[in-house]
């Protein structure tokens, strides 16, 4: 039976519970480690979303690691095509002829990934790869390569496993479809 979670005026539909999510994070780290075959990394966690997806991923990973934070935001909404987007946090380190590996919550539109691949590539790093632990296909606008996704899902609003809704539900091991009332 699929999980229901009733939260004030919020109903939150379970889609991929957490053993799942955790059966899935261990096959990306597999899929990681072969492609890196034993190269260093730097594995760069977006905030906030990333957070707990970041954790999993890099947790006895079994590659050299650096670990980076960034957080990125919009001028004005963020809701038009084009508007750039800007560092809140940048990274900490050169990345100049290092492996990246991005990790991200979701990726929606493929504006913000977008943003990052090309403002990163300018730094002229040896390879970049795109991890996310939902690719949702629905509203994509920019044609994007995630390299290890950890569920493609069509549509619907996902909170959960580091995703939000205002701030809320990050901290859910589970991925649900926020339904509101
Ligand atoms: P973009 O549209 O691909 O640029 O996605 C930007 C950001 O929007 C993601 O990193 C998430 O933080 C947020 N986002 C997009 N879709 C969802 C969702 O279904 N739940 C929670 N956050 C989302
Ligand atoms: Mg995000």
């Amino acid at each position: 039976m699929q999980d229901v979670l009733k939260i004030g005026d919020d109903t939150l539909k379970e889609v991929i519970n957490v053993k799942n999510v955790a059966a899935r994070v261990e096959e990306l780290k597999e899929e990681i480690r072969r492609a890196l075959a034993g190269e260093p990394l730097v594995a760069v966690c977006v905030l906030k979303g990333a957070f707990m997806f970041f954790t999993d991923l890099v947790k006895d990973l079994g590659v050299p690691l650096e670990i980076e934070f960034v957080r990125l935001a919009s001028y004005g909404a963020g809701t038009s095509p084009g508007e750039e987007m800007v560092f809140s946090k940048d990274l900490e380190t050169t990345i100049k002829d290092k492996n990246l590996l991005i990790v991200e919550d979701i990726v929606d539109t493929g504006r913000s990934m977008d943003f990052l691949i090309r403002t990163f590539s300018a730094r002229n790093p040896k390879s970049i790869r795109l991890a996310a632990l939902v690719d949702k296909e629905e509203r994509r606008e920019i044609e994007l390569k995630v390299d290890f996704a950890g569920f493609r899902l069509k549509k619907g609003f996902l909170v959960g496993c580091g995703m939000d809704y205002a701030e809320k539900y990050r901290e859910l091991g589970g991925i649900y479809e926020l339904i509101q009332g």
